[in-house]
Parts: C-alpha cells; structure tokens; sequence
C-alpha cells in the first residue's frame, strides 16, 4: 500500500486523542510538537511492517503512537542540547515556553508513550516494552557521544557511525520490528526487518546531516547551518578532514574549536570548503551506500515482492527527500 495511505491513517489516529490535560503548562507544548508535523515515518515503519507480516496493521496503532510520541519527546529534549531555534518551521519548545517546560513536558511524553503499550496482551507487551526499554536507552547513549564529540578533535568516521546508530538508526529498527511484534511473526522475520532499519537509519541520518548544511532554508523547517553551529562532528566534517588540503583542514578545526556569537563567515567558510571538496557527492554515495544494504536485507526475506517493492519505495522516499 502506498506511504502515504499509512501516513493519513496515523495522523486521523492522532487527532483522534485528547492532548491537551490538566495543568496546561504540561500539556499544551506536548500538543504543540505533536500537531506541527513531521513525516511521521517511524509510525508509517510499524504500521508498514504489521501489515507486511499479518496483512492488517489497525492493531499496530498504538505501538506506531508510542514510536512517534517517543520521538517527539526526544526532538524536544534535542532541540535544548543543540539550541535550535526552529523545528518543523515553528519555534522548537523551549522557545516558545522555557527550558524546564521541555524537559518535564518531554519526561511526561516519555511515559505517555509506554502507556500505549497497555493496549496489548502480557506477551506481546512484555516483547514490546523490552525492545523498547532497551532503544530508549541506546538513544540515550548516542545523544551523549554526539554531544561529547563537539568537544573532540580525534572522532573518527567509525565513532561517527556508531554514534548515529545509536541516537537515530536504533529507533527507526526498533518502529519496524515493533510491528512484526504486533503481527507475532517469527523472530527471524523480526530481526531481518530490524537489520533493514539499522541499514536504512543511517543513510537517514547521513542525509539529516547533509540537509542540515544543504538544505533550502524555505523548506527545510530547522535551521540551516545549526551543526556547523554546534559544532557537530558530522560525515561532512569528518570526511572532508580527510580529503581537503591542509589550509582548509586547519580552518575547519579553528573554525569547530570555538563558539562564535556571529556564525555567519563560518557558516560560509564552511560550506565552502565542504562543496570545494565534492563533500555532498561523497556523502550521497554513502547514502546510496547504505540504502543498498538496507535492499540486500530485504532480498533475505521471506515476504511477498509486493511487500518488498513497498518497503523499497519507503527507503528511495527517504533518501530523496528535501525536509
Ligand atoms: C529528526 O527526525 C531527528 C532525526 C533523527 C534526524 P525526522 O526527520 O524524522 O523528523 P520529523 O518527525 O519528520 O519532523
Ligand atoms: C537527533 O539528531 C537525534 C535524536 C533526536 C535522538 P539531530 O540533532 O541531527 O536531529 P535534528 O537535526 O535536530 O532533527
Ligand atoms: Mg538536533
Ligand atoms: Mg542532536
Ligand atoms: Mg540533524
């Protein structure tokens, strides 16, 4: 079935809850960042792969709920590490209200989302929150790592890739392989759908990184140049340490060993040096890269062509999109 038929089910499932409770300051950002938007594309994963596997997916919404309010959660709790301005082209939360909203409306959301899980029977429950438990925290660790590398000058491509694995390809593993829960496939059908979302999490997150710098303003939603702000040891930095003469190597690192109260030569210089040195053509081909991987997993199962035509269109979706 086609992306975007999930994509509207899930949203009518949403607008069908009651967001805003009792005190209001608790529950008004959490209906804010959940009514701005997004592609919702880890709920799209659950309700794709519940019906893969038992061909309905109606069972899979709260399990798709619960991906998405986890999500949501940890953008907040991100948009206050990174100090970013804007999410989805509106003031991220911690604008909008302070920083102790985010933090507590963001803890709130977090048990919001286990609750959701209450809806299944003891052992699919037992299987989901024990998945979940378990990306939750590896989220937690590669959140950690990314912050702990603005202050590094040593982080290597293969640091960078397991830190991505862990903030953002875990959970993007973790909302398919919760639907192949909810459907109670093998186990083996639940793993290689797993490993076709580890593959497909990091050429999403190399891509996240790469709209981060080359993304149109207008309709990227967040604010362009925020890693070069933060000095993120992104695939675009690390990789151009790599390639780039010596000149423009000892400018990047003078550039990512400070914070600047004007970041707009460095957001330039930056770029500049990044496009000098075909960056945005390496870290396509990795993309590609890592989106092939993804396919081959796929080759390995046991579902129909029509699934897997499905799930391949989802992956050339993501790796073509601009937001
Ligand atoms: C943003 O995720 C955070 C990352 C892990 C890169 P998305 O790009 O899925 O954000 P929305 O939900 O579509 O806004
Ligand atoms: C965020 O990575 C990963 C999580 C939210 C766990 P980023 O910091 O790159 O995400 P964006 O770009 O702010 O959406
Ligand atoms: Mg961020
Ligand atoms: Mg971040
Ligand atoms: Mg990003």
């Amino acid at each position: 079935m086609d992306i975007l038929h999930y994509q509207k089910d899930f949203i009518d499932y949403l607008e069908s809850k009651k967001w805003v409770n009792e005190p209001k300051n608790l529950y008004e950002p959490i209906d804010y960042i959940i009514k701005l938007g997004g592609k919702r594309m880890r709920p799209i994963l659950t309700l794709m792969a519940a019906d893969i596997f038992s061909g309905g997916y109606e069972k899979a919404m709260p399990a798709a709920l619960a991906v998405e309010v986890f999500h949501n959660f940890t953008l907040i709790h991100d948009d206050i590490m990174d100090d970013a301005p804007l999410r989805r082209g509106k003031a991220t939360v911690h604008e909008k209200w302070d920083i102790n909203t985010g933090i507590l409306s963001g803890d709130a959301m977090l048990i919001l989302a286990y609750q959701y899980f209450e809806n299944y029977e003891p052992i699919v429950f037992q299987k989901l929150a024990k998945l979940f438990s378990k990306t939750a925290l590896e989220v937690c660790d590669g959140q950690q790592l990314d912050v702990d590398f603005e202050t590094r000058n040593d982080v290597t491509i293969d640091e960078y890739i397991n830190m991505i694995r862990l903030k953002t390809s875990v959970l993007v593993a973790a909302a398919l392989k919760m639907g192949a829960i909810v459907a109670e496939t093998s186990d083996e059908n639940a793993n290689l759908i797993y490993d076709f979302g580890l593959n497909l999490g990091l050429a999403f997150q190399l891509q996240d990184d790469y709209l981060d710098t080359f993304g149109d303003p207008e309709t990227f939603g967040k604010q362009v140049g925020g890693d070069i702000i933060e000095n993120k040891k992104t695939y675009l930095y690390l990789k151009s340490l790599e390639v780039a003469n010596e000149h423009d190597c000892k400018k990047l690192e003078y550039f990512y060993s400070r914070k600047l109260d004007d970041n707009s030569t460095k957001i330039t210089e930056v770029s500049r040096i990044f496009d000098l040195n075909d960056i945005p053509i390496l870290i396509k081909e990795q993309i590609q890269d890592y989106t092939e991987r993804a396919f081959e997993t796929l080759s390995c199962m046991n579902i129909s062509e029509e699934s897997k035509v499905s799930l391949r269109n989802f992956g050339l979706w993501l790796m073509n999109r601009s937001v």
